[in-house]
């Protein structure tokens, strides 16, 4: 029954017998930033190494106790990998970067860019040292131009008085009265060379119904009032219809889209005159 262990134990004390003593060499069981494999410090066994990951082995990566008594080749050091300061694509500016080892920089440092002016970045802004001691990939800045917006109808588009509209260049719009925007005010050119959107003016719907009350957002409103200035392009309401077997009412509801508003066939404006008559508004839900 002999173990592992005990076999190269005997096997050890064999040898030791016979050269006579015990060679024994300086201890290197720790590696700085490294791993250190071994059985023993003992002639003539090797030891090997291994260094981290951001490290790399200054040295042989094994090294064997000498009858002398000293490891040779001479024990390796784990270095620190860098990448050298890194390039700095065209039409770039280094935007954060600090080197850590004189002008170099660590395992997982990074270095983030702007591009200048009118030039948008593609790919990513921040690069990082990898353990290869290079840099991932840099970004690129591009020049991007817009097209100088359309006036819409109906409305104004006001944007920078320059020869060519570039990159993150805005313009803003609005509309003429009874117009409203159907967009955001402000639009921005994109990286890809287009607007972030492009606004149209739309119309308000003028009501042909005299008096109704209607659900506007959840409430009930009076049309008259609450849109005596029309009803903007895009607004919804709901109006009371009567079911006469039922006796009950229900809803339907009409958007105004550039300046047209269908009301609800079912919907019946009632003479003024007619005041028996109960609007349907007031009769119980369906
Ligand atoms: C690598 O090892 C050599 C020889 O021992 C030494 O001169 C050099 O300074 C070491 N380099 C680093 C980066 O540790
Ligand atoms: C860093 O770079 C500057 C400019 O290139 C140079 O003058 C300096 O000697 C460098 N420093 C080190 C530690 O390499
Ligand atoms: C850009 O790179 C950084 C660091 O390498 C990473 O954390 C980030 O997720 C990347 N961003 C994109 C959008 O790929
Ligand atoms: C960095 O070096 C490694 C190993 O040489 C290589 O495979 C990789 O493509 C390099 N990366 C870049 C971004 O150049
Ligand atoms: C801008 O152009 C890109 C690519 O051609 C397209 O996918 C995107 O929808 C456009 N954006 C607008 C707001 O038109």
């Amino acid at each position: 029954m002999f173990s592992p262990v005990l076999i190269l134990l005997s096997s050890f004390l064999c040898h030791a017998i016979v050269a006579g003593r015990t060679r024994v060499c300086p201890f290197a069981g720790i590696l700085e930033n490294g791993a250190v494999r071994y059985t023993t410090f003992e002639y003539p066994n090797m030891i090997s190494f291994a260094c981290n990951t951001g490290f790399y082995l200054n040295g042989t990566s094994s090294s064997q106790c000498t009858e002398e008594g000293k490891w040779s080749p001479e024990l390796p050091v784990c270095a620190a990998i860098t990448c050298p300061p890194p390039p700095v694509p065209k039409f770039a500016t280094l935007h954060v970067h600090k080197p850590s080892v004189g002008n170099n920089s660590l395992y997982r440092d990074t270095a983030v860019f702007e591009c200048l002016p009118k030039y948008a970045m593609f790919g990513n802004n921040t690069i990082t040292c990898t353990a290869h001691g290079n840099w991932t990939e840099l970004p690129e800045c591009r020049e991007v131009k817009c097209p100088f917006p359309t006036r819409p109808d109906n409305g104004f588009v006001n944007y920078p008085a320059k020869q060519v509209l570039t990159y993150k260049d805005k313009a803003t719009y609005g509309c003429h009265d009874t117009y409203n925007l159907d967009g955001p005010e402000e639009v921005e050119c994109t990286k890809m060379g287009n607007w972030s959107a492009q606004p149209s003016c739309k119309a308000s719907c003028k009501l042909s119904v005299k008096k109704a009350t209607v659900l506007y957002q959840g409430e009930r409103v009076k049309l008259q009032e609450k849109f005596k200035d029309g009803m903007k392009h895009g607004e919804k309401v709901s109006f009371f219809c009567k079911n006469k077997e039922k006796k009950c009412s229900y809803t339907e509801e009409a958007q105004c889209i550039d300046g047209t508003i269908e009301i609800p066939k079912c919907f019946k404006e009632h003479s003024s005159l007619a005041f028996w008559k109960t609007d349907a508004s007031d009769v119980k839900p369906c």
